[in-house]
């Protein structure tokens, strides 16, 4: 392995959270982002497409490549469209509906060519790719089976998604990204690839406040004024539903947190897979078929150092918004 900074892919449905996550890695010196492949979930893919080029312009890298992904589920016959629930979370434009300028870069290239070329000089130079996937998991599913050698380029990938030990947030059992598309979920939870799942466990526990929010206000850039107020939008939802928490759930930069500094959470190692029927569709749960077997493919965060987190996610998100 080479001293160089590790090259980064999110894989973004880009609504509220995600956007923190971009700016989270943006503001991470250690890694180079070398490209936003988009995903469907919290908006349209075409939207997250179109909000995560206003975003790279508002935050000051316009250079990042933004590439199209999946815009439906493996299962799906029709591209997908936010239900009205999602959209009362992320806003009718998945950025808490805040003007968001510059939308004029958008020909996205596509994911599978920059995972193709990325898997490849990973081989060659003996490095490993970092990919974090925030949305649903079709993306990885489709890569997996497309791009040769994709799987030992990418080592262990860290995903936001699924609960193991807690309620789910879009029925009792199931997370909304793994819900999205639990057949490409199963599939790269029973394909062999390591993983590491960052789910509603530890993302509950890593809350984001006001005081946090008015504090980018007070840096007086535009990007600062516009995660202020996107965030307070998200806040505002996460009062109403789930007032116990005192803020909203960082899910999506804590996964892109882990993906760097895994020792940010402590893990249970298991085979999982997930229930693809019935009312507990969506649910992440230990594979009983593999229960017994030595080998374990997934690392589940089950506890967190949320305060180091915080931390770590002021100076990081400041950095980007500054
Ligand atoms: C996940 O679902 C999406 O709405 C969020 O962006 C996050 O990735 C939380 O369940
Ligand atoms: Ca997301």
């Amino acid at each position: 392995m080479s001293g160089a900074r590790r090259r980064l892919i999110l894989d973004l449905d880009t609504g509220i959270d995600d956007a923190l996550a971009l700016a989270y890695a943006l503001g991470s010196p250690e890694v180079e982002l070398v490209g936003v492949i988009c995903s469907y979930g919290n908006v349209t893919m075409r939207t997250a497409v179109r909000n995560t080029c206003a975003l790279l312009d508002l935050l000051g890298r316009p250079e990042v490549p933004v590439l199209a992904g999946a815009d439906r589920a493996l299962a799906a016959t029709e591209a997908f469209a936010p239900p009205a629930g999602v959209v009362r979370i992320h806003g009718e434009n998945g950025l808490g509906d805040q003007r968001v300028g510059g939308l004029c870069r958008c020909a996205p290239g596509d994911g599978l060519a920059l995972l193709r070329a990325e898997a490849q000089r990973a081989a060659e130079k003996n490095e490993e790719l970092l990919y974090v996937p925030t949305g649903p998991l079709t993306n990885l599913a489709l890569a997996l089976g497309a791009v040769p050698g994709l799987s030992s380029a990418l080592g262990r990938v860290t995903f936001m998604g699924g609960a193991l030990a807690v309620p789910g947030n879009v029925s009792p059992c199931a997370e909304a990204n793994i819900a999205n598309d639990p057949v490409a979920a199963d599939a790269v939870l029973r394909g062999g690839l390591r993983t590491r799942m960052v789910g509603l466990d530890v993302t509950h526990q890593a809350v984001l406040t006001r005081e946090d929010t008015a504090a980018w206000r007070e840096l007086g850039t535009p990007a600062g004024r516009l995660f202020a107020d996107m965030t307070d939008y998200y806040i505002a939802i996460y009062e109403k539903n789930n007032p116990h928490l005192g803020g909203c759930a960082l899910h999506d930069p804590l996964a892109v947190a882990v993906a760097l500094d895994p020792s940010l959470v402590g893990c249970l190692s298991a085979n999982l897979r997930v229930d693809l029927e019935g009312a507990t569709r969506g649910r992440t749960v230990c594979d009983p078929e593999r229960l017994r077997d030595a080998e374990k493919s997934c690392e589940v965060a089950l506890t967190v150092d949320a305060p180091r987190f915080l931390d770590e996610f002021r100076a990081r998100v400041t950095r980007a918004l500054a």
